[in-house]
């Protein structure tokens, strides 16, 4: 039995390394060690940074008149107090029917090389225009949001001083949002602490879930490193119309129903989960990772069913829990008039 899981679990890395093309992960279950946190955040070289220019992005992602009605901010579906999520399967846009995929977080966006559930979109300037304009999300138009905050002297004046040549534009209006979505970082939490050498940071069960999470459950295959994901593409099984992945690689058939890998952090507080948001708790997901996911070509090789008892799959939701930070209060920006 034992032999037959080591097995499954090394054949388990070696497909999904060749999948996501990465190195070969060295064998044996992941360490503590490897999901310590870095300590600092990572920027790109080609786009500007400064805590101006961060709180400037702040101003303009809790800024209503960023949306077509001026009734919709980009708080109203990444909201602080839910992980930066809504707690709600779809969120209502600006056509007042929910959207098509459930809201994931922003945070730690900072170490996430492609975004949107399919990875369609290369950064986080390239990405930050699309609610805004999408008529079911935001609902609004570039040129006329630009208009209607050069119309506010503080806007033009912190534009004009944070990029002298291009002043207030939909280009820097995008690279200020990105500025403070890299600044969204989760907190210390206590899986960190006792990552970081504090053995009673993390209660016994949430120990015994950690070796399940990173042994026969097979989790950290996919949810690895510090923000607990590999950003790659799996069809981890759902049932869903959706196909995700496979729209944006329509020749790679392992991309049909295959969405980029969650992170884990402040989990706790972003219920539903999925693209879909149709799973309600923690249990549910559990469920259906012992299950191992619908049987179809498509299905991540690193996808099979796990034999998890009551006991061990009350451990692995006690160390899930403890990936989350204590809730700390996200301060509202004073928008200038
Ligand atoms: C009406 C709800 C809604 C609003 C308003 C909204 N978003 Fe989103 N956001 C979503 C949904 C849904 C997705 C996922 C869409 C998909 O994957 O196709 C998403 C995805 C994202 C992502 C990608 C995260 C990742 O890891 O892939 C970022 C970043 C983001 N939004 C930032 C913003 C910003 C900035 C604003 C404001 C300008 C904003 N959103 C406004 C619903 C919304
Ligand atoms: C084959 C890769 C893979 C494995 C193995 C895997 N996951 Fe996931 N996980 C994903 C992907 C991909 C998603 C998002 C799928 C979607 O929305 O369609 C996800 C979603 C989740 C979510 C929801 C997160 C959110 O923001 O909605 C949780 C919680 C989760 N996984 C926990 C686990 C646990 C616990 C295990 C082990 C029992 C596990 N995962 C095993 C890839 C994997």
């Amino acid at each position: 039995m034992i032999r037959s899981i080591v097995l499954r679990f090394a054949l388990g890395l070696g497909l999904g390394a060749a999948l996501a093309g990465a190195p070969a992960k060295a064998e044996g279950p992941a360490t503590k060690e490897s999901f310590l946190r870095p300590l600092t955040v990572p920027m790109p070289k080609d786009e500007p940074f400064s805590p101006q220019l961060a709180t400037l992005g702040k101003m303009l992602f809790f800024d209503p008149r960023l949306s077509g009605n001026e009734n919709m901010n980009c708080v109203t579906c990444h909201n602080p107090s839910f992980g930066f999520e809504t707690p709600v399967p779809r969120a209502v846009g600006a056509l007042g029917k929910p959207i098509n995929r459930h809201a994931p977080t922003v945070l730690n966006v900072a170490w996430v090389p492609h975004f949107f559930w399919d990875g369609r979109s290369p950064s986080l300037e390239e990405q930050a225009s699309h609610p805004i304009t999408e008529p079911d999300e935001m609902g609004g138009h570039i040129g006329a949001i630009v208009e209607r905050l050069y119309m506010v002297e503080d806007y033009q004046r912190w534009f004009d001083k944070l990029f002298p040549d291009a002043g207030l534009s939909g280009p820097t209006i995008v690279k200020a949002l990105a500025a403070y979505q890299r600044t969204i970082v989760s907190g210390w939490a206590p899986f960190d602490r006792w990552a970081e050498g504090d053995d009673y940071a993390i209660s016994q069960d949430a120990k015994a879930g950690f070796e399940l999470f990173t042994g026969k459950a097979g989790c950290a295959n996919c949810h690895s490193g510090w923000n607990f994901t590999d950003n790659q593409f799996h069809d981890i099984g759902l049932y869903s119309d959706d196909i995700g992945r496979g729209a944006v690689e329509p020749e790679n058939p392992r991309a049909r129903y295959a969405f980029k890998t969650p992170s884990l952090r402040n989990i706790s507080y972003r219920a539903p989960y999925m693209h879909d948001g149709l799973m309600a708790d923690l249990d549910v997901v559990i469920d259906h990772f012992a299950n191992g996911g619908i049987q179809r070509p498509s299905l991540s090789p690193l996808m099979h069913p796990v034999d998890l008892n009551d006991n061990e799959r009350r451990q692995l939701i006690a160390f899930l829990h403890s990936l989350t930070a204590e809730k700390t209060k996200t301060a509202m920006p004073i928008l200038p008039n």
